[in-house]
């Protein structure tokens, strides 16, 4: 068994959005090459991990994460040489790599899966769930089940006649078969390829979902959850999870982070003592600013962010923390402030991640206050998942295509945050040097970019390296004990505790001044704004951090 130096600890991880972060070959999409010439920006910024977002090959419905070929590059992003040289680069800057692992599900066009179908029976049938359809003419789907983008989770074989296989995502990502004792060696195969390379972990899709219990139909659930409760953290599931540390993952040091959903207290720590992962996304807050239904917008509520935040972090003792990725909005447009307060809010956000216990994930642009992608028409959408959800939403509320897509673009279109990076106000922003790109680039470039955040000592990008740097020197805020204090109405404050030494945190989310009442002696070490703050009359959206004395 290799030592493990828990170096996910101890570092600051920034997801890099392949597609979009930056295309130095203008072809309209981002490369590896790209990734490996940011480098030195990485480095300053003081992120320790990269989590790269898929970068196999792949026919990109579901960009990337319908994988067709897991141990080559997809041609868009480079060869395998343009990937070592990343790898190689960013290890003489102690950077570490983290690449995604998508094995819930393999794109349609991945060789096992066109084996699977073949006509004539062969191994690869039983790498996914093909079944015959139910009823005299096999011509009903298998069970009920949803897919998680809406709309059936079945769809039928043409070259199998009243066959289906399943699939939980895009009707292009068939899910695999964990009773299959051969596709679990193909993955611990997978793993052992990545690592010997020398990547430093993965970041596991859906991984809670892997184990299917049983294929019954479901009728306990509202339309839209139907399964769930028969794929969802299955006992099989961390077996499995448990399996890939003891045959493979303790050879090397490493880390896994899991994708979670579906959680409780118990769950969740299942997930870290059995081994399964080092770490899990819990989803919890990321409704703050949702109704019951995640489509339909609400009101954002402060506590409806940070009660759960501060509720998992008294529930287990390490977790990823987060505020944006791929999948999510622009955490600016969801908690903060876009118009006024749009410098102070975003730099709370920031010191909201990088005071919390665990290891905190960066999203792409997040570091420079990126916000939604306000232009953006149903015609240019590339999103997969809104897409299905657009025409459900349609099927179901009787709304023309343009007011179904309005709904769907307020909460759950994930292309706001998929829009190229923005290096600069040039051409598309400086991602490239002019192509046509992939996915439309915000407008906003003009106005948010890296180049002028650099130039500007006061900006979000100089508070995010500021904050960062501190958090990688401190030792109270990366191992510290977490405690909360309060949250009332927007104020919320928490201490962090290490060997004797304490860190009071305090926070305004919102845009009206407020008393905080603590009558501790404290001493001011980082805030969001210059001048020394009066407790009694906090500043909108104030954030600081405070050593008690
Ligand atoms: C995860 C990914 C998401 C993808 C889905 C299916 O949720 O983050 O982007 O669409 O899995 O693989």
């Amino acid at each position: 068994m290799k030592t493990q130096s828990n170096e996910f600890k101890k570092r600051v991880v920034y997801q890099i959005y392949s597609s979009s972060f930056y295309d130095s070959n203008n072809d309209g999409w981002g490369d590896l090459k790209g990734i490996t010439a940011k480098l030195d920006y990485l480095k300053d910024l003081g992120i320790g991990i990269i989590w790269l977002s898929p970068v196999f090959v792949s026919p990109m419905d579901d960009m990337g994460y319908d994988i067709a070929d897991y141990k080559n590059i997809n041609p868009r992003f480079g060869t395998m040489e343009d990937f070592d040289e990343l790898l190689e680069e960013a290890n003489k800057r102690d950077i570490k790599i983290v690449m995604d692992l998508v094995i819930n599900h393999t794109s349609t066009e991945h060789e096992w899966f066109k084996k699977a179908i073949e006509p004539e029976e062969n191994k690869y049938r039983d790498y996914y769930f093909i079944k015959e359809g139910k009823g005299k003419k096999h011509n009903k789907m298998p069970n009920n089940w949803q897919s998680c983008f809406t709309g059936p989770a079945w769809k039928k074989i043409d070259s199998l006649p009243g066959y289906y296989y399943m699939h939980l995502f895009c009707d292009t990502q068939a899910d695999l078969n964990y009773y299959n004792e051969e596709v679990i060696k193909e993955v611990e195969d997978i793993l052992r390829f990545w690592l010997d390379k020398g990547v430093y972990g993965f970041r596991c899709d859906v991984i809670n979902k892997i184990r299917k219990s049983s294929l019954k139909d479901d009728h306990t659930r509202p339309l839209y959850f139907k399964g769930l409760k028969y794929y969802s953290n299955q006992d099989n599931m961390f077996k499995i999870l448990t399996r890939f540390r003891t045959e493979v993952l303790d050879d090397y040091d490493t880390f896994l982070v899991g994708e979670t959903g579906e959680l409780n207290k118990e769950v969740g720590n299942r997930f870290l003592n059995e081994r399964c992962l080092d770490m899990f996304f819990e989803f919890d807050h990321t409704n703050a600013d949702k109704t019951f239904l995640p489509v339909f917008k609400g009101k954002f509520k402060t506590k409806k962010l940070v009660k759960p935040i501060f509720k998992w972090q008294k529930i287990v003792p390490w977790i990823a923390l987060y505020l944006e990725n791929h999948d999510q909005l622009r955490s600016v447009n969801r908690y903060g402030n876009v118009d006024k307060y749009y410098k102070e809010s975003a730099k709370l956000l920031a010191l909201f991640l990088l005071t919390l216990k665990g290891t905190p994930f960066i999203y792409q642009g997040e570091e420079i206050g990126m916000l939604n992608y306000e232009q953006v028409k149903y015609e240019d959408c590339k999103d997969v998942a809104a897409i299905y959800t657009t025409e459900t939403v349609q099927k179901l509320l009787r709304f023309n295509r343009d007011r179904a897509f309005k709904i769907v673009n307020e909460t759950i279109n994930r292309d706001h945050a998929r829009v190229p990076f923005a290096w600069s106000n040039s051409v598309n922003g400086g991602f490239n040097a002019g192509h046509e790109t992939w996915l439309k680039v915000n407008d906003l470039y003009k106005k948010i970019n890296v180049k002028d955040e650099e130039n500007d000592s006061n900006s979000i990008l100089n508070f995010y390296k500021k904050m960062i740097r501190f958090r990688n020197n401190d030792d109270v805020l990366k191992f510290g004990d977490f405690k909360d204090e309060y949250v009332k109405k927007n104020i919320v404050s928490y201490y962090r505790n290490y060997e004797g030494k304490i860190y009071l945190i305090v926070l305004n989310f919102s845009d009206k001044k407020a008393k905080y009442c603590n009558l501790l002696n404290v001493k001011t070490l980082i805030s969001n704004y210059e001048n020394e703050i009066d407790f009694n009359d906090l500043p909108p959206y104030f954030a600081g951090i405070f050593e008690v004395i």
